[in-house]
């Protein structure tokens, strides 16, 4: 009798260690792997049209960072002792959406930050979700590794949007004035063109990340250049080019539509840490992309947070206005930085 209450007692006390033990197994059967990396332009051989449209040198010659999550090309521009800024691009264009607008700010002696995004350009693209999360811990990372403490942070289209998350999220790197272009962040659902939610749907970001999308987007991309005779523009040619031979682009052009800060970015917006900042809200009158209407919203929002915004209206300009407008937006960014 006395022997069996002591069995008892022990098989009580192993018992649930024991379960424990064996759900945690059942539970995480294996460690996870680590994250998949996706290429950049860097990879493709040297022939490829992408290597004149924009190449690795573009801005000089830059470097690459190596963050737990791929590889980060970077440029830096422009006196090393001038004002710190950071150009930060929007959702397809890399880095080369700010060609004219870097060099002019370099020219009146700013020291700037270009790189590219990951998933786009020369960056590596990982296999995850490209939240905000994501994009402000890329650029916190890149500072970190530049050894900058402190920049002004300037961001055109979803890199706008991107901008003031990396302001709420790490107010201590950004100075205290600050630049939205054609800013994305609070597009309505509604306002997403049909194509663009498409694109953002889970079947087709799948879809065209499939190899035999990816083959016919290149005949498409190369039968479109043998038959026109006109001159290409870049900016389009690198979205195609991108599209077609890079097999990370298109899930990270979707997840960042569904996923990341081109809506749901309010709070950034509203959040106090704009609180005796200010912003300079640069917008075209004629942009499809991101209706003009946002621009005023945003500037009600970081109004209501204690911020000095200031709105500057290109007329008829469309969402691509750091191409077609550049001295206007370098001349405005660069009096908005000089006034006292
Ligand atoms: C595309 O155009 C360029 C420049 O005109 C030419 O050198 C290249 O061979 C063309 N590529 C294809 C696939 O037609
Ligand atoms: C925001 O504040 C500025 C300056 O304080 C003012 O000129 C502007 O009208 C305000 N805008 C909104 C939308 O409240
Ligand atoms: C800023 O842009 C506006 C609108 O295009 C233009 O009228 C103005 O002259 C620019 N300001 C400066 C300082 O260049």
């Amino acid at each position: 009798m006395g022997k069996k209450i002591h069995c008892l007692t022990y098989l009580l006390l192993i018992i649930p260690p024991f379960l424990l033990t064996s759900y945690f197994f059942a539970a995480f059967p294996n460690r996870p792997e680590s994250i998949q990396v996706s290429p950049s332009l860097a990879s493709l051989p040297k022939q490829a049209k992408s290597w004149s449209v924009y190449p690795e040198d573009f801005y000089g010659v830059g470097g690459y960072a190596r963050f737990p999550y791929g590889k980060v090309k970077y440029w830096m521009l422009g006196p090393e002792d001038g004002k710190k800024i950071v150009l930060i691009h929007g959702l397809s264009i890399p880095a080369l959406i700010w060609k004219d607008v870097a060099p002019g700010l370099a020219a009146r002696g700013y020291r700037v930050l270009l790189y590219d995004l990951y998933g786009r350009g020369y960056s590596d693209a990982p296999q995850t979700t490209y939240d905000t999360t994501l994009y402000v811990t890329q650029l916190a990372l890149l500072m970190q590794h530049i050894k900058w403490e402190k920049a002004h942070v300037f961001g055109v289209s979803m890199g706008g949007a991107l901008t003031a998350a990396f302001t709420a999220n790490f107010p201590e790197l950004v100075e205290d004035r600050v630049v939205v272009v054609a800013s994305a962040g609070l597009i309505k659902t509604s306002d997403l063109s049909r194509t663009t939610k498409v694109m953002s749907s889970p079947l087709v970001q799948t879809l065209t990340s499939s190899w035999l999308a990816r083959k016919f987007i290149q005949r498409l991309t190369d039968s479109a250049n043998e038959t026109s005779d006109k001159p290409v523009d870049p900016i389009q040619e690198i979205v195609r080019l991108q599209s077609a031979h890079l097999s990370g682009y298109n899930a990270a052009i979707s997840s960042s539509l569904r996923d990341g800060p081109v809506r749901g970015e309010e709070d950034s917006f509203k959040s106090d840490v704009w609180k005796g900042r200010r912003l300079l809200i640069i917008h075209g009158t004629k942009d499809n992309t991101v209706p003009y209407k946002y621009a005023a919203q945003i500037q009600s929002l970081v109004n209501a947070s204690g911020c000095d915004a200031q709105l500057v209206t290109i007329e008829g300009a469309g969402h691509d206005l750091t191409v077609s407008h550049p001295d206007e937006i370098v001349q405005n960014m660069t009096k908005f930085l000089s006034d006292s």
